[in-house]
C-alpha cells in the first residue's frame, strides 16, 4: 500500500509537497489545504490564503523524490542512460546488484517484466523493502546474497551492477546472462573501471561503452541565461557490455 496518496505542486514556486493523509488539513507555507479538497477529484485547487495548487496522483518520478536513502544511490541522469541504451521492456528479465536503496531496481521495475535483486546487508535491504512498499511493486524479488559467489538465474537480459568490484561477478554474468544480453556496470574510479575491463578479456562479455553524463541545468529569467552555478558532475562511470 503506498503511503503517498496525493501530491501538491504550487503553481507559483512550482514547490512540490508529499501528501500522505487525506482525513487531515494539509499545511503548506503558502496556506491551508482542505481534507474536503484533498479528497476530492479536482486538478486545481486553492488554499485558505488564495494560492493556487495542482492536487494529483504521484507518478514514479514523484515517489522517486521521496524514496528512503541508507547507501549512495544511483540517480536519474544514469538510471535514464541505462534505460535508453538497454530497450528495456515488460518482456525484460532484470538482475541487479548490489540493491542498495533500490533507486536503480526501483527505476527498472517500474519498466521490466521481473527484477530479482541481490543485496548482501541486512540493513540496505530493509530500506528497499520500506521502497517498494511505497511504490507497491510487485515485479521485484529481493535476495539476501553475495553475488560474488554466484548467479542462481539463467536467461537474464539485463545484469546490473553497483558495487564495488564487479569483476568478481564476470564469470557469473558470462554463464547467466543470454547471448545478445545487456551487463551495467557502475563504477565511480577509474581505476576501477580499468579492472573492470582488464577482466573481460578471455569472455564474452564485451566492453562496447564507456560513458560519464554530466548534468548541467539553465537559469531562463528575464535577461538572465546562463548555467546554472552547480551542476550534477561526476557520479560515476556507466560501461555498457554485451554477452557475445
Ligand atoms: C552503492 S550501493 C548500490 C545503490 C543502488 N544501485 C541504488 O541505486 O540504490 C552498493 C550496494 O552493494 C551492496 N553489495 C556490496 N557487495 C555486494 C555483494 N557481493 N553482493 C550483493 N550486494 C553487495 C552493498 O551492501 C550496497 O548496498
Amino acid at each position: 500500500m503506498r503511503n503517498i496518496k496525493k501530491i501538491l505542486i504550487e503553481e507559483r514556486t512550482y514547490k512540490k509537497y508529499f501528501v500522505k493523509e487525506l482525513e487531515d488539513n494539509f499545511h503548506t507555507s503558502s496556506g491551508v489545504i482542505s481534507s474536503e479538497d484533498l479528497r476530492s477529484d479536482k486538478e486545481v485547487i486553492i488554499s485558505n490564503k488564495g494560492k493556487r495548487f495542482l492536487l494529483l496522483e504521484p507518478n514514479f518520478a514523484d515517489l522517486w523524490e521521496s524514496l528512503q536513502r541508507g547507501p549512495q544511490v544511483m540517480i536519474q541522469k544514469d538510471i535514464g542512460l541505462i534505460i535508453a541504451k538497454t530497450g528495456i521492456n515488460k518482456t525484460t528479465f532484470v538482475v541487479d546488484a548490489g540493491g542498495g536503496s533500490g533507486s536503480l531496481c526501483l527505476s527498472l521495475a517500474n519498466i521490466c517484466k521481473e527484477i530479482i535483486v541481490y543485496e548482501i546487508n541486512p540493513e540496505h535491504l530493509d530500506v528497499i523493502r520500506k521502497n517498494i512498499e511505497m511504490f507497491g511493486v510487485k515485479n521485484l524479488k529481493l535476495k539476501q546474497e553475495d553475488i560474488y559467489k554466484g548467479i542462481k538465474e539463467k536467461n537474464i537480459d539485463l545484469l546490473t551492477l553497483d558495487l564495488p568490484e564487479p569483476w568478481q561477478v564476470i564469470e557469473h554474468a558470462e554463464k547467466s546472462l543470454k547471448t545478445g544480453g545487456h551487463l551495467v556496470v557502475y563504477l565511480p574510479n577509474l581505476t576501477q573501471v580499468k579492472t573492470f575491463i582488464d577482466s573481460t578479456n578471455k569472455t564474452r562479455i564485451k566492453v562496447l561503452q564507456i560513458i560519464e553524463i554530466l548534468e548541467r541545468e539553465w537559469k531562463i529569467e528575464d535577461k538572465i541565461m546562463r548555467p546554472e552555478f552547480q551542476m550534477l558532475g561526476h557520479t560515476g562511470f556507466l560501461i555498457f557490455c554485451r554477452r557475445f
